[in-house]
């Protein structure tokens, strides 16, 4: 007999029903007395003690649906350890859930602060088996991260769709991608829809080299030009700033977003109407892709076997194309930024992409 408990935490994405349903049928295949404890809204259902036994049978078509049929919230790590608004201890009432249900494992699904936590819960002598979830790719420990891929196809039609109005109205469109304060789904994204001018946050750009680029492009009689901009973008004056002196600055800013700032920039220095497009939660939301379901399948599976192995306290990773288990205290409140000399970004330079530095 095993008990599991499961969890969706953070923002959600469009593989988490697939990677559930990947562990699930990884046991029930496997085990013959099986229970699942489905906990809703992430940490909250544990904490409260709000939670279901589901069976085989939840899982059951539910591979091609985005979202979490668990629900999900944030529950910041940093505040796991302050008590609620009742004085209620978070991290002693997850532990109360744990042991009340008898659980020999609890499977949870998130990205960084969800890690983070499950690592506390670790260090709390529960067994916890953590899959790497997010679009925005940032987790260290595994070449990708489930929702990635989903949310590249979105963020490139996106912008793909962009490009065919740019074109008719000789526009200059900055596209705003997800991705928090990292830029691997706006590298992936911009490269994949051909965009001009990609802005990372790993690159602070210089203005002045943005506005060059969209005039050389001009001269060279391109009417429009498309930026594929990450909202963590960031400037080289404000990368200077201390992160007190930034946040200031973003609070007394009139812009909603970066990209507004650069696209009033631009049109002050060239005189040229420019729009922003941000496709925002949609690049989270809809179906997953072929590449996450065939993904979160694989690491759902991955994370059967360790269950059955009892083999915890580990994430279950995708490194050269296998599945492997690593350590959480390794891998626990890293981030994995996109190297701004790798090789994608210099091929992307030598066909001329500007990277705005
Ligand atoms: O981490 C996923 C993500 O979609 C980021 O790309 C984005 O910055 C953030 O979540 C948005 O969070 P929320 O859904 O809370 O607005």
């Amino acid at each position: 007999m095993k008990r599991i408990g499961m969890l969706t935490s953070g923002g959600d994405c469009q593989a988490l029903n697939a990677a559930m349903r990947g562990v699930v049928k990884g046991l029930s295949e496997n085990i013959s007395e099986l229970e699942i404890y489905g906990f809703y809204e992430g940490y909250k259902g544990l904490i409260y003690g709000n939670y279901r036994l589901l069976t085989a049978a939840d899982f059951s078509g539910i591979l091609t649906r985005g979202g979490t049929i668990l629900g999900t919230s944030r529950q910041p790590f940093k505040y796991m350890r302050t008590p609620d608004e009742n004085g209620l201890d978070k991290v002693v009432a997850m532990k109360q859930t744990y042991h009340k249900l008898n659980l020999d494992c609890l499977v949870i699904l998130g990205g960084n602060g969800t890690q983070k936590t499950a690592n506390l819960l670790r260090e709390e002598g529960l067994n916890v088996v953590h899959l790497p979830k997010t679009i925005d790719n940032d987790i260290y420990g595994t070449d990708v991260t489930f929702g990635f891929q989903s949310a590249v196809n979105v963020a490139t039609q996106a912008i793909d769709c962009i490009h065919t109005t740019a074109a008719s109205h000789n526009r200059v469109f900055i596209v705003e991608v997800m991705g928090h304060k990292v830029g691997w789904l706006t590298l992936y994204a911009g490269v994949s829809s051909g965009a001009d001018i990609i802005l990372l946050p790993e690159i602070p750009y210089d203005i002045n080299k943005v506005i060059k680029a969209i005039k050389k492009r001009s001269d060279a009689g391109k009417g429009f030009t498309i930026l594929a901009v990450a909202e963590g973008a960031i400037s080289k004056e404000d990368a200077a700033l201390s992160k007190k002196e930034y946040k200031k600055k973003q609070e007394q800013s009139k812009y909603p977003s970066v990209s507004y700032e650069i696209a009033a920039q631009i049109e002050k220095a060239l005189g040229t109407e420019v729009r922003v497009a941000v496709p925002g939660h949609t690049q989270r939301g809809g179906s997953p892709c072929p590449y996450d379901r065939a993904l979160c399948t694989r690491l759902g599976a991955a994370a059967a076997k360790a269950i059955l192995d009892e083999d915890y306290g580990c994430m279950i990773a995708m490194i050269n194309n296998e599945t492997k288990r690593v350590p959480l205290s390794e891998v626990a409140g890293k981030l994995k930024t996109v190297d701004p000399n790798c090789r994608m970004i210099q091929e992307a330079k030598l066909i001329g992409i500007s990277f705005g530095d």
